[in-house]
């Protein structure tokens, strides 16, 4: 198999799991409960939270652990729009402002989605430009006095464009305008810290980085006002009830050190990688039309991806399952339908190019030599399906 579908899920790192191992046999203590076992693993937990904030260049108290970034951005959104509301609740028609892009993430999209639906927010999703980044004039004329929250996001998951962060987190903070990015993909490609980006709020998700699914987190600027999303025992400083997974929290620690430890030469090599697989492509297949920014400081080095108008998507998928080849389309599959990716058709694509389009994605695992391999196949099938 040639995994080249990191921007999904990236495998568990061997260090990750070892750290994680005493946590998931001997070590099973609640780290509410006042005895040794209890304990260890309260104290195992304050060094995560260290560790982290160390990386992040934020307090200790600034960090909670979570389930994944859907509930991190669950959690920054709705938590913020609550809080909004409840300050604001002497009003009359009151309804605040947020201000998104065309290209979020479906768990910010969907959040604000509901949310202007039922007449909660008023949301303005500002477009990209053709190159997938927005432009930063059309930002700061959409911004208005009811603004109360800006959530952008940081490295596109479907083509890697990388948008002008540190920027609007600065007019964000000028304008006392809550700032959330959701920083999911921007792990190895950034250098992620709570300065660089200006933000309030930050998602991360333990998973895309080589540690565990199930666990992630949430910055939370201390003095950014939000409302908890559940309601029980006050875990997480009452912003997360419920027992901490501690084994996912130590693996995603480590997993976090270990990036952070070397992103930049990693950084180097997906470049390197990207490069080989854009000369091929381009070279092999004279009809591929390429989405996102070019290649360079604007967008992802794990990442290319092109849309293919005379190949069927789904075949081109299985045809390369067959060959031993794990890729991802712009094209998601919702309650049995293929939907055209609404990234790829923010970018002007027309409905038939959005959803057939092939998103490659490096990682560790990827060599010259499986890419190479991987490409001759990728390349061979197309031509196949495109007789
Ligand atoms: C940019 C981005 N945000 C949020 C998420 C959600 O992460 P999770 O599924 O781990 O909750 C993803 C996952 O694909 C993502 O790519």
């Amino acid at each position: 198999m040639i995994y080249l579908d990191h921007a999904a899920t990236t495998p568990l790192s061997s260090s990750a799991l070892e750290e994680m191992m005493p946590f998931l046999t001997d070590e099973f203590g609640n780290a509410s409960s006042l005895y040794r076992q209890g304990q260890i693993a309260k104290e195992s937990l304050d060094d995560a939270r260290f560790s982290i904030s160390q990386i992040l260049d934020c307090n200790l108290d600034e960090i909670i652990f979570t389930s994944g970034a859907t509930e991190s951005n669950n959690l920054a959104l709705r938590g913020v729009i609550e809080n909004a509301q409840k300050k604001n609740e002497n009003k009359k028609n009151y309804i605040p402002h947020v201000i998104s892009t065309n290209i979020e993430h479906a768990s910010v999209k969907n959040i604000l989605q509901h949310l202007a639906d039922e007449k909660i927010i008023e949301w303005t999703t500002l477009p990209v430009e053709k190159n997938g980044i927005i432009d930063i004039e059309k930002f700061k004329t959409s911004l208005q006095e009811n603004t109360v929250l800006v959530s952008i996001i940081a490295v596109n998951n479907e083509m890697g464009a990388i948008q002008p962060l540190s920027r609007i987190g600065r007019i964000c903070n000028k304008k006392n305008i809550i700032f959330h990015v959701d920083a999911v993909q921007a792990v190895g490609q950034l250098k992620v810290s709570i300065e660089y980006f200006k933000c309030d709020l930050l998602s991360l998700s333990g998973h895309k980085f080589y540690g565990p699914k199930g666990v992630g987190m949430l910055f939370i600027k201390s003095g950014t006002e939000i409302e908890s999303q559940s309601i029980g025992g006050g875990q997480e400083r009452g912003y997360r009830s419920g027992t901490e997974n501690i084994a996912g929290i130590i693996g995603m620690k480590k997993a976090f050190e270990d990036i952070h430890e070397n992103w930049i030469a990693e950084r180097e090599k997906l470049q390197h990688l990207q490069h080989i697989a854009k000369k091929y492509i381009e070279k092999n297949i004279s009809f591929a039309l390429w989405n996102g920014p070019e290649i360079g400081e604007e967008r992802s080095t794990a990442n290319i991806n092109f849309s293919l108008p005379q190949i069927d998507g789904e075949s081109l998928l299985m045809r390369l399952d067959l060959e031993g080849i794990s890729v991802s389309l712009g094209s998601a599959c919702s309650a049995g339908m293929m939907e055209s990716s609404h990234v790829l058709l923010a970018l002007g694509r027309t409905e038939n190019e959005a959803k057939n389009a092939l998103r490659l994605t490096f990682g560790k695992s990827t060599t010259e030599e499986n890419l190479k391999n991987a490409l001759e196949k990728i390349v061979k099938v197309i031509h196949f399906l495109a007789k």
